[in-house]
């Protein structure tokens, strides 16, 4: 498949390329925001999993550069407008900006927003990541235990002491965002599992370092017994809430749940070493209203049946509760503006239209070494010489 297919079959694929996003995931966390306006007063953040960087690039275009994107972006160009033209605003340039505004599809900027004071962004992943303006990057597994002593001297080069590890920085972080995916082998099972014990340790990294009322952002797949996952984040955050954005293809079983207001329950003690339930009760908040201990009970076949307690009182019906049952459902929403490319249409392009190459190609891809293997082998990427002379 060739570049100039895939612009058509994926307009966030393209678009990412045009508008300077390393990846189409860019959207992904755009469109949440614009749904969960993410990043107010937001200054301290930890992207999990972010290689290539698409989202730290959008944490540093927000929190840094002060960059505003979506309806955000657009409200303060048509503020600007109207400064602009009642002569409270001498400067035109960014009414000139607004009436350039571009097509529909695409999440729209305006830069010159106010700028924030102490602002630290973490990225972390497995494999290696390109410098981003004002982000620390880490190659780790965010998996091990490891990864939390490097974290935590990360977000706090200064004060941050190896004689004394403690479990949590100095000063916590506001938001921790996660787009932790395994590689796709295609078995269903398989991926949803890989896929949840990524979300479950970005959850334990999560715990370590976020303040109360923090908000946590990760990636989902929509696997059978989900919802058990939502209940038990319900259990350390006062909302949970499940989005697909625009950009998310409608045929990918892929989410992402949105937790807001961390309430971690008194004296718990966060470590990777011993995980937040791994074969212990899951703590919760002492006083939630309605919320009773859960209890851990293993089966006669070995399986492990945890029961959550009822916390029908606590939310109601409307936030997801079925009546009078310990099921939790977690509220679903679509986000993203309606009038956003749709990421499963295919889109017509122009005759003459150029396809761009990606931003930042994959610095050490899993695929590299195969690919010089066969380059050793025959003198060129993706065919060998014997392949070359069949096709002569
Ligand atoms: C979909 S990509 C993330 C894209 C990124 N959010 C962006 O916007 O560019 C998933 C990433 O998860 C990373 N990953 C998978 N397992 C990991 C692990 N155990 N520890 C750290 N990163 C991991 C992969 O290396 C990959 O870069």
């Amino acid at each position: 498949m060739g570049k100039s297919s895939k612009d058509k079959r994926d307009a966030y694929y393209r678009l990412a390329k045009e508008e300077g996003w390393r990846a189409r995931s860019a959207y992904k966390l755009l469109q949440l925001d614009e749904e969960f306006n993410l990043f107010e007063d937001v200054t301290r953040v930890v992207d999990l999993c972010a290689a290539p960087g698409s989202w730290s690039q959008v944490l540093s275009r927000v929190l840094i550069k002060g960059e505003k994107f979506g309806r955000a972006g657009w409200e303060q160009k048509q503020k600007e407008t109207r400064d602009y033209v009642l002569g409270v605003s001498k400067s035109k340039k960014s009414v000139d900006t607004a009436a350039a505004g571009e097509d529909g599809g695409a999440v729209q900027d305006v830069k010159q927003a106010e700028k924030r004071e102490g602002v630290r962004i973490v990225a972390i992943d497995l494999q290696p990541m390109s410098p981003l303006e004002g982000v620390t990057t880490l190659r780790a597994d965010i998996t091990h235990p490891s990864t939390v002593p490097l974290m935590l001297q990360a977000l706090d080069p200064d004060t941050y002491s190896a004689a004394s590890p403690t479990s949590s920085p100095s000063a916590p972080v506001d938001l921790v965002i996660s787009d932790g995916a395994p590689d796709v082998t295609g078995l269903h099972d398989l991926d949803i599992y890989v896929q949840s014990q990524l979300l479950w340790a970005a959850l334990n990294l999560a715990l370590c370092v976020l303040k109360p009322g923090g908000k946590f952002v990760a990636k989902i797949f929509r696997g059978k017994d989900v919802d058990l996952l939502f209940a038990q984040l319900k259990h350390v955050f006062a909302r949970v809430r499940v989005a697909k954005p625009r950009s998310s293809r409608a045929s990918s079983i892929e989410a992402f749940v949105v937790c807001e207001g961390f309430r971690p329950p008194e004296g718990f003690k966060p470590s990777l070493e011993k995980p937040l339930g791994a074969g212990t009760t899951l703590p919760v908040p002492d006083g939630t209203p309605g919320a009773t201990q859960p209890s851990r009970v293993v089966r006669a076949d070995g399986v492990v049946e945890i029961d959550l307690g009822d916390e029908s009182e606590e939310e109601g019906v409307e936030e997801g509760v079925e009546e009078g049952g310990a099921r939790w459902i977690a509220p679903f929403l679509a986000c993203g503006d309606l009038s956003a490319y749709d990421s499963d249409a295919t889109y017509a392009l122009p005759k003459d239209r150029v396809s761009l190459d990606p931003v930042q190609p994959p610095t050490a891809p899993p695929y590299k070494r195969a690919l010089e293997m066969r380059k050793m082998a025959g003198g060129a990427y993706g065919k060998t010489k014997g392949q070359e002379r069949k096709e002569a």
